[in-house]
């Protein structure tokens, strides 16, 4: 489905990016495995990828900085020429009430989780328009997707900086759809509910927590990284070339509110 193609996926050595790559490279795109600190982890996906007969190599640039983000794109056209798809996806949390919310704990956030996906989206995009369109390998130019959060609609107490950083990506994404549409750049977000990642390992450890968390989610299940997988592959590809300036939800129906199910 994505055969010549090729992604750069951030924040790649672990949870949903791991899931994204493997996917992408299943799917025929060679993949560029981007990771901050985790070497390990994103050579094994690159293992993975390639025992699937797939192309990857894996590149250490921190999403914040301009220079590294630089860099990762020079890289990958270097290797493989151009680069077709960006999946925006390092993420951190830095969870506090917010009254003791340190300025670090704010900036580090919104610097890896909202900064990173500037940087990222303008260098892809200055990457696609560059190259064009090649009518072999797709519709578009190139394909933006980031992943964002259910909490860029549910609001978290104790996760403020976090969730000012989704609602971000979301205006974020939507305002550079409407700017890059007339490039032919699709440019859309995934917003998982709870998937079972190192991120939010507290939540679904314990069998208490998961059954606290299972409340929250009407279809009675925890996602798993595949799950957004497939909705990022379907994104990247010609299947959804109307699809542009939208946040699909893949949360199992959180953002259904299931406890107005009985209250409210
Ligand atoms: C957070 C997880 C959380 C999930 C649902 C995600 O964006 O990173 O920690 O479990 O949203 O609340």
């Amino acid at each position: 489905m994505l055969i010549g193609q090729t992604a750069i996926v951030t924040g790649a050595s672990s949870g949903i990016g791991a899931g994204v790559a493997k996917a992408l490279g299943a799917a025929g795109a060679n993949v560029v495995v981007n990771y901050a600190g985790h070497a390990e982890g994103a050579n094994h996906v690159v293992r993975q990828i390639k025992d699937g007969d797939g192309s990857a190599f894996a590149v250490r640039a921190d999403v914040g900085s301009e220079a590294d983000v630089r860099g990762m794109f020079q890289v990958a056209c270097e290797t493989y020429g151009t680069v077709d798809i960006l999946v925006s996806n390092a993420g951190v949390q830095q969870d506090a009430p917010f009254l003791d919310m340190t300025l670090e704990q704010w900036n580090r956030v919104l610097r890896i989780n909202l900064t990173g996906a500037f940087l990222c989206a303008r260098e892809a995009a200055r990457e696609f328009i560059r190259r064009g369109i090649i009518r072999e390998r797709s519709c578009a130019a190139g394909k933006i997707i980031f992943i964002s959060s259910v909490h860029e609609i549910i609001p978290w107490a104790g996760h403020v900086n976090y969730a000012a950083s989704k609602g971000g990506i979301n205006l974020f994404m939507k305002s550079i759809a409407q700017e890059l549409g007339l490039y032919k750049i699709r440019v859309n977000s995934i917003a998982p509910g709870a998937i079972k990642t190192p991120i939010n390992r507290t939540a679904w450890e314990t069998p208490e927590a998961e059954a606290n968390l299972l409340k929250l989610i009407r279809y009675g299940r925890i996602g798993e990284p595949v799950d957004i997988a497939k909705a990022a592959v379907w994104l990247a590809s010609d299947e959804s070339d109307y699809v542009h300036g939208t946040s699909l939800i893949v949360d199992g129906g959180m953002t259904l509110y299931p406890g107005f199910s009985t209250g409210g």
